[in-house]
């Protein structure tokens, strides 16, 4: 029997607004950038518990959920680190299309980098963050011991040493954490972004 005409709404996914309005907040793509030990994955952490205690759902993806996954196969050449960012960029957009508020914390070394993921997630939901604590803190920090051996030649094409870092052009912010607090980013963060995702 011919019914496609009786039932047309269950032809259809519910729409990303159907998901918003779900969860009561917007989907939205805070990406941050910056250099290794810069204080991405602390600041994406300390976000979203402060989110979550706001009743706003988010997904985190960075190194220890993504590098070690669904991009196991990739290392740090030029061609795999934009392999690697395409990737992230395409799995953020379902997550935004989902109404979720999405983190990004990744190296993303270069403004051609981070205009393919802005293109990919829609420039509107795309929101970039610079950590911009500057590499000789970075270094200092040296917390997975990484910027020690590529400076002894152990590891090749290390970012900031022996690989370039673009600073990004219009960050809609910029974080130095060698002069603030976990605390007092997430404060101006905040400030950026809670009427961006709030529905009421
Ligand atoms: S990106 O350049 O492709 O965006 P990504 O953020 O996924 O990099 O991974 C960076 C992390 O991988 C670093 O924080 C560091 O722990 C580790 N790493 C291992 N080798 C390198 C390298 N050659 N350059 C930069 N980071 C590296």
């Amino acid at each position: 029997m011919e019914n496609n005409h009786i039932y047309p709404i269950f032809d259809r996914m519910l729409s990303r607004e159907d998901k918003e309005n779900l969860l009561n907040q917007r989907g939205l793509m805070i990406w941050f950038t910056g250099l290794s030990g810069s204080g991405k994955s602390t600041i994406a952490i300390a976000l979203e518990r402060e989110l979550h205690k706001k009743g706003l759902l988010c997904r985190i993806l960075d190194g220890d959920n993504i590098r070690t996954g669904i991009n196991n196969n990739l290392g740090f050449s030029e061609s795999d680190r934009i392999e690697n960012i395409r990737r992230i960029a395409e799995v953020s957009k379902l997550f935004v299309d989902t109404g979720i508020i999405t983190i990004a914390a990744f190296i993303s070394p270069n403004n051609d980098i981070r205009k393919m993921a802005s293109d990919i997630i829609g420039k509107d939901d795309f929101m970039e963050i610079y950590i911009s604590t500057p590499l000789e803190e970075c270094e200092k920090r040296d917390v997975k011991g990484l910027y020690a051996k590529a400076r002894k030649g152990e590891i090749t094409n290390f970012t900031g040493i022996s690989a370039p870092f673009e600073a990004p052009q219009k960050p809609a912010l910029s974080i130095d954490t060698s002069k603030l607090s976990v605390e007092e980013s997430v404060s101006v963060l905040l400030e950026l972004i809670l009427d961006r995702i709030k529905l009421n």
